[in-house]
């Protein structure tokens, strides 16, 4: 059966008191949008149906980036989740499979969740995703009869009985896409919100003589985001399940809490994680490689056994090299660093490309911006660039060649050659002695001053 995604992402999430729309707030390095489309595109879904109204713009270029054949939908007005789906119909008036609703608020719904509610619907018209609430609060309730869901009454409409459950909706709900439209058509506003609830279609489908059921899932999977405060706990929740999956997976984490990993951050076997590393989004890291202490990666890939910081920073276009090093305050950007090669110190390396064996002394710098343009560093293999070596680029370094300290590098070095680029040393006998004198002089004639 194929199935198309129908993603609500209209509201605006006041509590956020944020100009960006709720849904585009970031857990773990992605909008908790892109969360939810990640789960739903398990199912491999013909068509993908994202539903927005608050930032609309916003949220239609965040959605294309994950997904550029995503179908995005205005509601210009949010007069309930029952309108909110119904807008999804002129993408999908002649679409023959299942629809399923999912929240772009409610990032963490299990993929095995999904199929067991696509499975439900072999015989079931109607399934929607419920789960025990250790709090159900203000929750829709599940009125279920055996297996078969009888109806929904939202929090506000419910009698003190039915308040008394703690089976609640989700909001996650599984139909074939041409009964749920037809269902959602019945679906009135005459309740306590004025709303129209897409919930109101179980009841509507028992009088069609269809029938409704509910599968459940953990509460954790159907945690929504409504404040900043939930934002964090939704990361927390998060970053402790990947940092398990990761430790499982092979890699050691020394201090797990203090390691940020991003959703999309991966990580081989064997390799060391030292305390307060962060991931940014886009890193790969092979095995056996050693992350060490308070380094921050970006859109980066780290080959087996290289060594990084502590204290590196590795951003957006850094590919390593199989035994590379990269040592304390190092930042490297788009920069490919061959084997073997070692920035071992307080260096700056970007649009550059180092080779294999290369040893980058400390405090070198690649001069890569003019102000206006960026320019490219070649660093030859075998190459010595020397302590506080400038390379003002456009400029390459040969194969084996060296460069002195301090040596401000424009023009090409040539192979195997030395360059050497600044004043000549002078020592002139005794002056230190006399310039330590006159100083100490100095300064004692001002201290008298001052009494
Ligand atoms: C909804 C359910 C409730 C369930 C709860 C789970 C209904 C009527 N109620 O209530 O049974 O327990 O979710 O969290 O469905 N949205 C739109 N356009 C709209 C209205 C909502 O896009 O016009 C989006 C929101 O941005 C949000 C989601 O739909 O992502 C849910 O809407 P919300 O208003 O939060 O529903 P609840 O009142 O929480
Ligand atoms: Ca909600």
């Amino acid at each position: 059966m194929s199935i198309a995604l129908i993603i609500l992402a209209a509201g605006k999430g006041t509590r956020m008191k944020s100009d960006l729309p709720k849904v585009l707030h970031h857990i773990a390095g992605a909008p908790m949008l892109v969360h939810a489309m990640k789960s739903g595109a398990t199912l491999d879904p013909a068509k993908t149906i994202i539903v927005a109204g608050h930032g609309a713009e916003q949220v239609s270029d965040a959605a294309k980036a994950f997904d550029e054949t995503a179908d995005v939908v205005l509601q210009t007005e949010q007069l309930g989740t029952a309108h909110a789906v119904a807008q999804a119909k002129e993408v999908l008036f002649d679409f023959d499979g299942d629809a399923l609703v999912l929240y772009g608020d409610t990032p963490f719904i299990n993929p095995k969740t999904l199929e067991h509610m696509t499975a439900a619907r072999s015989d079931h018209d109607v399934v929607v995703l419920g789960f025990e609430a250790a709090d159900p609060g203000r929750y829709g309730r599940l009125i279920m009869e055996g297996e078969h869901l009888k109806k929904i009454v939202e929090f506000k409409d419910a009698s003190d009985e039915e308040r008394q459950i703690t089976l609640c909706n989700s909001g996650v709900i599984c139909a074939k896409s041409a009964i749920l439209f037809d269902l959602i058509a019945a679906v009135g506003n005459d309740n306590a919100s004025g709303e129209y609830y897409l919930t109101d279609i179980v009841e509507i489908a028992q009088r069609k003589g269809l029938n409704a059921t509910s599968v459940t899932c953990d509460e954790s999977e159907t945690l929504g985001v409504n404040s900043r405060v939930q934002l964090a706990e939704a990361d927390a929740i998060f970053q402790s399940k990947a940092r398990v999956a990761l430790m499982e997976a092979g890699v050691t984490l020394h201090a797990p809490d203090t390691v940020y990993l991003s959703h999309d951050t991966h990580i081989g076997p064997d390799t060391i994680i030292e305390p307060n590393v962060v991931f940014g989004a886009s890193v790969t890291v092979e095995n056996g490689a050693n992350i060490r202490a308070f380094s921050h990666l970006e859109g980066c890939h780290v080959s087996r056994g290289a060594t990084v910081g502590p204290y590196a920073r590795l951003r957006p276009g850094t590919e390593l090299a199989e035994f590379t090093r990269v040592g304390n305050f190092v930042e490297i950007k788009n920069a490919v660093i061959d084997e073997g090669a070692k920035v071992n110190h307080l260096s700056y390396v970007g649009d550059a490309h180092v080779g294999a064996r290369a040893n980058i002394g400390a405090g070198t710098i690649t001069c890569n911006y003019d102000g206006v343009m960026k320019h490219h560093t070649e660093i030859g293999e075998d190459s010595f660039i020397g302590s506080n070596t400038l390379l003002v680029a456009p400029v390459a370094i040969g194969a084996n060649a060296m460069t002195a300290s301090g040596t401000v590098v424009t023009q090409d070095v040539p192979d195997d050659a030395l360059a050497i680029a600044r004043s000549k040393q002078i020592n002139k006998t005794g002056l230190a002695v006399k310039l330590f004198d006159m100083l100490k002089k100095k300064k004692n004639n001002s201290k008298k001053e001052v009494l």
